[in-house]
């Protein structure tokens, strides 16, 4: 039992007017398809989202020609068989298993979890009392912040105390330390064309951004529209304020 605390990170998508960054978007889908979708599927997300507003920024055409690059199965044909085509924006990413027996058959039993929500479905406990604040104020950040953790928290050096079972790797954040995923990032693995460093710590953080976007697509519109709520309630505070002091001028 027991794992470390995941460090914090600063996330652009925190606080009330989180954004996401794009160039970070654009990397950790490039992460997670050199990488993670030969074990996890992102089932939730169509191409077309690609190109959507508040996501990775990308024209129909940039999605579309994405889109084409994956083989996707359809069918049954006039001729009753399945086929293979190429990806058209409204597909749905493939998912690398064709279930979950199989799924776990190729992972030593664990099944790699689709990723789509995978930030949201995450989290760590903080100690007491830390626990209490965290609906508050660091509950957005505990699902990346744990995601990011697992990825840079494979260790060759397994610390006394602690057995890792055949078939399963020392991760320092993983609850039990004994995770079936095999270290997935190493440095200089995916290239980079904007500069960024290619080191397991950014990839991780790349990644960490495009599944947390994945998660909640349309949370840069959700933060505008809270602001503007806020922004009416204060006017309309003010309003009823005067109105009330009008309406009962007099009164007393
Ligand atoms: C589990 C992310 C690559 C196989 C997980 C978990 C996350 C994750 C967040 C859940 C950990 C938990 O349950 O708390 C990623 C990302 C990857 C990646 C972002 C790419 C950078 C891979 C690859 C494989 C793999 C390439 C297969 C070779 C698994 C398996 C599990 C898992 C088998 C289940 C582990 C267990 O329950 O013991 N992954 N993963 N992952 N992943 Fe990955």
């Amino acid at each position: 039992e027991g794992s470390d605390q995941p460090p914090a990170n600063k996330w652009s998508f925190s606080g009330p007017f989180g954004k996401f960054d794009r160039g970070a978007l654009q990397r950790g889908l490039k992460v997670y398809k050199e990488v993670c979708a030969s074990c996890h599927g992102l089932s939730y997300i169509a191409f077309r989202n690609l190109a959507e507003a508040g996501g990775p920024g990308y024209s129909v055409a940039q999605a579309t020609a994405f889109a084409s690059e994956y083989k996707v199965k359809d069918g049954p044909n006039d001729a009753g068989d399945m086929f293979e085509r190429p990806g058209r924006p409204a597909d749905y990413f493939p998912s690398p298993f064709p279930n979950e027996q199989a799924a776990r058959a190729a992972n030593g039993g664990a099944a790699p979890p689709d990723l789509s929500l995978i930030t949201k479905a995450r989290s760590y406990k903080r100690g007491f009392p830390w626990f209490i604040f965290d609906f508050f104020t660091q509950y957005q950040e505990q699902g990346p912040d744990y995601v990011a953790a697992v990825l840079q928290g494979f260790e060759e050096k397994v610390p006394e105390g602690v057995t890792i079972p055949e078939g399963s790797y020392y991760n320092k954040y993983f609850p039990g330390h004994a995770i079936k995923m095999p270290k997935p990032l190493s440095d200089g693995q995916v290239t980079y064309d904007d500069g960024s460093p290619t080191t397991v710590a950014q990839y991780a953080k790349d990644v960490t951004t495009f599944l947390m976007w994945t998660a909640e697509p349309h949370m840069e519109a959700r933060k505008r529209l809270g602001f503007q709520v806020f922004v009416f309630l204060i006017i309309f505070a003010g309003l009823m304020y005067f109105t009330k002091k009008k309406v009962w001028a007099g009164s007393h």
